[in-house]
C-alpha cells in the first residue's frame, strides 16, 4: 500500500524564483531563507518520496473570479509551468502520475468532495517554486498530483472544510494498492496582505501559532473562520488553508522534524515546516 512519508509547509512567494535563477542563495538578503531548505532536503533524501500530491492556490493562470472551482484535482500527465508576468524563467513540465490522480479524485468524490477534476492544468509559481526549493537541481525524480483550494475567490472554503478534505485525501492515500512513498505538500502563507490598507501586514504571533498547531493539535486552527484567518493573517495569509489541508493529510503519529521562520520575503512572513508521518501498524490478516 502507499506510505504518506510526510507533510512539508511552504511560503511561495513568486520572487524567491527570481532570487534562484540569479544565484541569490548566498545573499544577506536571502540567505536566512534559503539557509532554511537544507535540512528540508537532506529528510528528503531519507525519506524518498516517489509522489508529490501537492496543495496550493491557483493565481489565476486556470481558473479566474468568473469561473473558480473550491477545489480541484489534477489529472494530467505532466503540467506545464506558463509565465504569470513576473519575470521568472519558466520551469520544464512537471510529470504527474495519472494513476494516483484518478484514485484520488475517485476517493474524494465518493467521500463527498464534489471536486473539479482537469485532465489539463497549467501550474504557476505556488506549485513551481516550492518544488525548486525541494529539488533545486531541476531533476524531475517525483511525480506530483496537483490539488488546488480556492483562496481567492469568496466564499472560500473554511479551516474545518480543508482540514476534513486533507483528511479524505490521507484516506485516499492510504487506500492505494501500490508500494509508493507519497509526500504532501502545501503551499503559501503565512501572514501577508499584498493590497489595500493593510498591505505589508505580517502577523509573527500568529504564524508561530499556527505552525505549533499544525505540529500538535490541527484542530485547533479549524476553529478559526475564514473571517478570523484574515483578520489575524492578512488576505493573502489565508494561503495557510493549504497547510491545514497538508497537515490533515497525515494520519498517523506527526512529528516535527524542521521548521524556519522569517521575516520578510517580498511582503510575506516566509514559513517552513516539515513533519513526518510515523503510519499506524496495519494487523496483516493471517
Ligand atoms: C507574494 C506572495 C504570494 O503568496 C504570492 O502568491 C504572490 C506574491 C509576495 O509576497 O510578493
Ligand atoms: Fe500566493
Amino acid at each position: 500500500m502507499a506510505r504518506i512519508i510526510g507533510g512539508i509547509g511552504t511560503s511561495h512567494v513568486p520572487a524567491i524564483g527570481g532570487a534562484i535563477a540569479k544565484g541569490l542563495q548566498q545573499d544577506p538578503y536571502w540567505k536566512p531563507f534559503f539557509d532554511g531548505f537544507d535540512d528540508a532536503r537532506e529528510w528528503l533524501g531519507k525519506v524518498k518520496p516517489d509522489v508529490v500530491v501537492m496543495i496550493y492556490n491557483d493565481h489565476g493562470l486556470n481558473f479566474f473570479l468568473d469561473k473558480l472551482p473550491t477545489f480541484a484535482v489534477g489529472a494530467a500527465a505532466e503540467y506545464r509551468n506558463a509565465d504569470e508576468g513576473w519575470g521568472l524563467p519558466v520551469q520544464k513540465p512537471f510529470p504527474g502520475d495519472q494513476d494516483l490522480s484518478w484514485h484520488l479524485i475517485e476517493s474524494l468524490v465518493a467521500d463527498e468532495f464534489d471536486i473539479t477534476m482537469c485532465q489539463e492544468m497549467l501550474i504557476d509559481h505556488a506549485f513551481a517554486i516550492p518544488m525548486q526549493l525541494l529539488w533545486p537541481n531541476g531533476a524531475r525524480t517525483v511525480r506530483t498530483v496537483p490539488v488546488a483550494i480556492n483562496t481567492v475567490q469568496h466564499p472560500l472554503p473554511s479551516p474545518a472544510r480543508c482540514l476534513k478534505l486533507g483528511q479524505a485525501i490521507g484516506r485516499a492515500v492510504e487506500s492505494w494498492d501500490k508500494d509508493l512513498n507519497v509526500l504532501i505538500l502545501g503551499t503559501g502563507g503565512l501572514s501577508h496582505q499584498l493590497d489595500g490598507t493593510r498591505a505589508g501586514f505580517i502577523n509573527k504571533t500568529f504564524d508561530l501559532m499556527c505552525m505549533d498547531k499544525l505540529v500538535s493539535d490541527p484542530k485547533a486552527l479549524a476553529a478559526y473562520s475564514v473571517r478570523d484567518v484574515i483578520e489575524q493573517a492578512g488576505t493573502q495569509g489565508i494561503e495557510v488553508l493549504n497547510w491545514i489541508a497538508m497537515r490533515g493529510a497525515l494520519p498517523g503519529a506527526v512529528s516535527e522534524v524542521h521548521r524556519n521562520y522569517h521575516i520578510p520575503i517580498s511582503n510575506t512572513a516566509a514559513g517552513l515546516l516539515v513533519l513526518e508521518n510515523r503510519p499506524a501498524l496495519r494487523v496483516q490478516a493471517a
